[in-house]
């Protein structure tokens, strides 16, 4: 590598989760703290940093694309920039990565990126640079104060997974489950909201693990912490995301019940709906028992929103196991939903089980599966026709005068007005698409389309 100029602007590009959204923006203000800054839209950067995910195959090799992408534009510019290499991707092929894409100065896994400044200096330098220790609390500890973000901003409460779920990556690319401390967290949140957060999205791979310790010493889980930041003034709403059916308390459940600012939405993944798959997925709950869950919710606030992550074409699955996860999703009639074909990763215990489900059947599992949900969050949509609700408006709309925000229930509401980003509208929710509603803004007597 040869020596460069030190950068002045970067791009950060993430991949995968909001954990990883979330880590993209920490690096970002690591960098700002040193002078680096965005480069502008349309202009290229000195600096760009691939954060990755490792979750499934696609999103794995789309880095080594990505990396071509850049090595070839850099040409045609005459001026290759510093690259990268952050995120799961990073940690669980770091060594791969150096030695298939020489371009690549940095690579930096999820728990070590509060020293992407000393690696930087390194590939000024000429010298490559890789870190993929663990030590997660002490990274937190190393970044910088929050900068200004948008209405809804991303809090990462927890990380890790002690789960080892038999298809899945994150034991292995974020390490064991960690809590970070609750009075972190709550100085945190209050610098999201002096920023002009309204909304406080809170993360973890399973965030409802989370476990600390109050101000007065007491033992407390995500509901507490919850109750905590719900006091802050200025701060509208709280969401939380992802959680396990396991890890749930009764305190988070009643929480629902009991925090107007918690919203009424929970993510809760099952998988599958066939326990013998379930098992074989080691998801250590049954269809039954994460149903149980789901109504222990419902029972404390009736109209909280559901969404899953769903996979089929797990190794061994039939035709009868994937019916069983249509079953389920008609049983609770998600609002939203995200599902995968399965895909098969490295090291993972499923990887190498018998079984394995061909491409096609997996596809057409998935258009039927798909279908059945969408179903459900466009009848979802249409019962919400006539509530009263208030939105946060997120961004301008395509139309002039146009807005969109999110409704408690994470739904898109696009609605007329004079508003600003931040604001909460309330609306009335007058139509519904499949994957939208238009609001009603009540002003003064009229009410405006
Ligand atoms: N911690 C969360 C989510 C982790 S990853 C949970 O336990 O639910 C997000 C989603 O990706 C998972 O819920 C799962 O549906 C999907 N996923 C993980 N590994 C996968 C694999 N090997 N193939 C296909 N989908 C996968
Ligand atoms: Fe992966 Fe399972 Fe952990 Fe979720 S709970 S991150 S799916 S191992
Ligand atoms: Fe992907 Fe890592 Fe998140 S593998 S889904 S970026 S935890």
């Amino acid at each position: 590598m040869k020596p460069s100029a030190p950068p002045q602007t970067y791009r950060v590009k993430s991949f995968g989760c909001q954990m990883n959204v979330y880590d993209g923006e920490r690096m970002g203000e690591l960098l700002a703290e040193r002078g680096i800054m965005p480069a502008p839209e349309g202009e290229d950067a000195d600096l760009v940093i691939l954060n990755t995910c490792h979750i499934r195959e696609k999103a794995a090799e789309k880095v080594y694309s990505d990396i071509g992408r850049l090595v070839f534009a850099g040409k045609q510019a005459g001026k290759q920039p510093l690259i990268a290499v952050a995120g799961c991707v990073a940690q669980a092929e770091g060594e791969e990565i150096m030695q298939r894409a020489p371009a690549v100065s940095i690579v930096v896994g999820p728990q070590a990126y509060h020293r992407l400044p000393e690696m930087l200096d390194k590939a000024v330098r000429g010298k490559r640079a890789t870190d993929t220790d663990m030590p997660a609390i002490a990274k937190f500890d190393a970044l910088p104060a929050r900068a200004k973000r948008g209405p809804s901003a991303f809090l990462t409460v927890q990380e890790g997974c002690d789960k080892f779920c038999t298809y899945c990556v994150v034991p292995y690319t974020r390490g064991a489950e960690i809590s970070r401390p609750f009075s972190h967290l709550v100085a945190e949140a209050h610098k999201l909201v002096e920023a002009g957060a309204k909304e406080i999205m809170l993360l973890g791979q399973n965030v409802n693990a989370w476990a600390g310790e109050d101000d007065k010493g007491r033992r407390t889980g995500l509901g507490g912490l919850i109750r905590t930041l719900a006091q802050i003034d200025g701060l509208a709403r709280i969401r939380y995301t992802t959680s396990h059916p396991n890890d749930m308390d009764d305190d988070l459940i009643a929480a629902h019940g009991e925090v107007e600012k918690l919203m009424p939405y929970l993510h809760l993944p099952v998988q599958a709906g066939s326990d013998r798959i379930l098992k074989a997925m080691n998801r250590q709950h049954t269809a039954e028992s994460y149903l149980r869950v789901i109504q222990r919710f419902r029972a404390v606030r009736p109209d909280i929103a559901l969404s899953g992550d769903f996979i089929v074409g797990f190794p061994g699955e039939t035709e009868g196991e994937f019916e069983d996860t249509l079953s389920i999703v008609d049983e609770v009639r998600y609002a939203a939903c995200f599902s995968f074909k399965y895909s098969p990763r490295p090291g993972t215990p499923a990887a190498s089980m018998d079984g394995q489900i061909a491409p096609q059947v997996m596809d057409e599992r998935l258009k039927r599966l798909q279908a059945r949900l969408a179903h459900h969050q466009y009848a979802f949509n249409q019962s919400s026709i006539g509530k009263r609700c208030e939105v946060l408006v997120e961004r301008i709309g395509r139309h002039p005068g146009q807005w969109l925000g999110k409704s408690p229930w994470l739904q898109s509401v696009h609605f007329q007005g004079d508003h600003a980003i931040g604001d909460l509208v309330e609306v009335t929710l007058a139509e519904a698409g499949p994957n939208s509603l238009k609001g009603l803004v009540r002003n003064g007597a009229t009410l405006l389309a």
